[in-house]
């Protein structure tokens, strides 16, 4: 039996946590198809080409099996499309449950032969998030220990600020 996952956020930009959820989730399954949110209610800093480019950049050593694409509307939808009977979140701290337990179980009554599968970041990146490093690179602070070194470089990029090591 193939065990096919999908992973899905809006990845604006992906983290180190984000990143280490895909790695610990390319161990686990046959194949995991990465999903770039494109029609997020939140106005997104990196356009939908360049949220995938980079998560494909950051991944490109996880093999062959993992592969990243942006998608739109519901998850369950991206996750029929795949043929995945898992989605894959990531959970950094008690906080993220609440709202995570509210979608996985949406995601059940709309797709019960959809599971979700929660797999807890390292210890290192538990205070990670798109949001914080995106305000600590705004103003000019060392985001290198939250993201990619790619993620990193692009950010700086997109502000007009220089990165911070
Ligand atoms: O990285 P995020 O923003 O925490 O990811 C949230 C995401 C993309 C997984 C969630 O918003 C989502 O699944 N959106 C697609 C629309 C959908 O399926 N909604 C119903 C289930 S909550």
């Amino acid at each position: 039996m193939t065990r096919v996952a999908v992973f899905p956020g809006s990845f604006d930009p992906m983290t180190n946590a984000h990143l280490d959820v895909a790695r610990r989730a390319s161990g686990l399954f046959d194949r995991l198809v990465i999903g770039v949110l494109n029609n997020t209610k939140k106005e997104p800093l990196f356009s939908i080409e360049q949220r995938v480019a980079l998560i494909r950049e950051c991944v490109a050593d996880l093999g062959g099996h993992v592969s990243v694409e942006a998608f739109d509307g519901l998850t369950v939808d991206f996750a029929r499309t795949h043929g995945a009977g898992f989605i894959v979140r990531g959970l950094r701290a008690v906080s993220d449950f609440e709202a995570e337990l509210q979608m996985a179980l949406t995601n059940r009554k709309l797709a019960p032969e959809v599971d979700t599968t929660f797999l807890m970041t390292a210890l290192e990146y538990g205070y990670v998030s798109s949001s914080l490093a995106k305000e600590v690179a705004r103003f000019g602070g060392d985001v290198t220990p939250m993201l990619p070194a790619p993620v990193a470089a692009a950010l700086a990029e997109r502000l007009g600020t220089r990165p911070r090591v």
